[in-house]
């Protein structure tokens, strides 16, 4: 296994993708991922105007970073429950940061912190009534995020929790309760939360909302829940130091970059991003629509999928095995368990397992890995693996950007634009028709007629 070298926090080991990708290819490859990372550094490309994620670690606008820090604080002081209001760029990284640091049980092992809970991420009802019905009595806070200020499916969770919150605790002190996460000027939550004297932080008008984890939109919600985020930052300063001065295969970024595209290409059409580590799961939900969203456009783009194991081994496992060869597979390791457990001995051996007796169960964990890796390239399933040096607040920023440096690289070797996301608004505009939103007349006669 990867053992953490002095600065290196992350490396791509591609050995189960050599029978499918040739050395040749990753020649071939290297001048296109060579002028990608030029676009994103010089800002040459399509949708630069999106790329203030590159330098972000070393622009941190340092007055509203202790002014997160601060908030964070008071909610942990006054609130048993900070309910984070979003969707998709203004929700994932935030909930996977939590989860990846914080262990799968957050909410159940607060150390004293409040518990976070995520709302505003869909319609439902019995959600929204689930969510009412666990704060109950108890004090909370809001963290209402939305760059655009005016999405629906936060707008009308805001509506409703800014009606609870204000009933339990008056206006005035509800205002003191209520945290605003948005453009610096425009959009209807910023005005409201200038004129109702909310504490507001910035979404920066160049960082797209799903390259945003690293601003307040990630990081309040990250430091309520008990998060290093000094060390978040720190880690993600180290990659963009590591990633964008390296113009070779030296930058895992260009492997992973690299790979994907050459497989793309040969007709590996959909992506498995698959972890043996269950706290990885929102992580794999940030990465699915960082690379949908990025990617997934005029007509082209890999189709990013995930899977947990070893769970899904028993479910998904028997089409990755033998179905459609369309797929390619990465895998990523977390590093060594905090904690090791080991398989006892039993005197008589009721399940057979005394052959694992003494071993540890991360033991148990990487074999399965090892197994599932060989019998998918035996399968047709080239496969990576991402190794980090681990789960904790700095290897989740470092992750980060990672993430987002080989999102750039690869979308743009994809001839596409990484940062607009122009197909998210069909669905919208046929629901505001149907829901009879000024404006949208035509449109609903147009759809009730189909
Ligand atoms: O990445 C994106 O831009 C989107 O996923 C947005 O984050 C999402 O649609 C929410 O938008 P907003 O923050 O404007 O409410």
């Amino acid at each position: 296994m990867y053992e953490r070298g002095a600065d290196v926090m992350i490396n791509v080991n591609i050995d189960k993708t050599q029978k499918f990708v040739s050395q040749a290819e990753l020649e071939n490859i290297k001048t296109e991922l060579c002028t990608a990372h030029r676009k994103l550094l010089d800002g040459s490309g399509a949708g630069s105007d999106f790329l203030g994620w590159v330098k972000l670690p070393e622009n941190i606008d340092m007055e509203e970073f202790s002014r997160v820090k601060k908030c964070a604080e008071k909610i942990r002081s006054d609130s048993d429950v900070l309910l984070v209001i979003g969707i998709g760029g203004s929700y994932l990284g935030a909930r996977a940061a939590i989860e990846f640091v914080k262990g799968n049980f957050y909410n159940q092992r607060t150390n004293g912190g409040p518990e976070v809970y995520f709302v505003g991420n869909n319609l439902s009802t019995d959600y929204i009534n689930e969510i009412i019905e666990i704060i109950g009595e108890r004090d909370f806070s809001i963290n209402v995020i939305s760059k655009s200020g005016s999405t629906t499916e936060p707008a009308v969770a805001f509506r409703l929790f800014k009606e609870l919150i204000e009933k339990k605790y008056g206006k005035d002190e509800a205002k003191k309760r209520i945290y605003a996460t948005t453009d610096k000027c425009r959009g209807a939550l910023k005005t409201l939360a200038t004129n109702e004297g909310y504490e507001t932080f910035v979404v920066p008008d160049n960082i797209g909302g799903r390259y945003s984890v690293l601003t307040a939109v990630g990081l309040l919600p990250m430091a309520v829940a008990g998060i290093d985020v000094d060390a978040a930052l720190h880690g993600a300063k180290k990659a963009m130091d590591k990633l964008t001065n390296t113009e070779s295969f030296d930058n895992p970024a260009w492997i992973y970059a690299g790979v994907r595209n050459i497989l793309y290409r040969k007709g590996k059409k959909v992506e498995i991003l698959a972890c043996f580590e269950p706290k990885f799961k929102y992580m794999a939900e940030w990465w699915k629509q960082l690379y949908g969203e990025s990617e997934g456009k005029d007509n082209v783009g890999i189709f990013p999928a995930s899977v947990e194991l070893t769970a899904d081994l028993h479910s998904m496992g028997q089409y990755i095995q033998q179905g459609e060869r369309m797929l390619m597979e990465t895998f990523v390791s977390l590093g060594k368990p905090q904690e090791n457990i080991i398989v006892p001995e039993n005197s008589q051996d009721f399940d057979g397992l005394n052959y694992l007796a003494g071993k540890n169960v991360d033991y148990v964990n990487q074999n399965a890995y090892l197994g599932t890796a060989i019998a998918h390239e035996d399968g047709g399933v080239p496969n990576m693996l991402i190794e980090l040096s681990g789960s904790d607040s700095e290897n989740f920023g470092y992750m980060v950007y990672f993430f987002e440096f080989a999102c750039g690289l690869s979308g743009y070797t994809l001839n596409v634009n990484p940062f607009d996301q122009p197909g998210v608004e069909a669905y919208k505009k046929n629901m505001f028709a149907l829901l009879g939103k000024p404006g949208y007349e035509d449109l609903a006669k147009e759809i009730l007629k189909k």
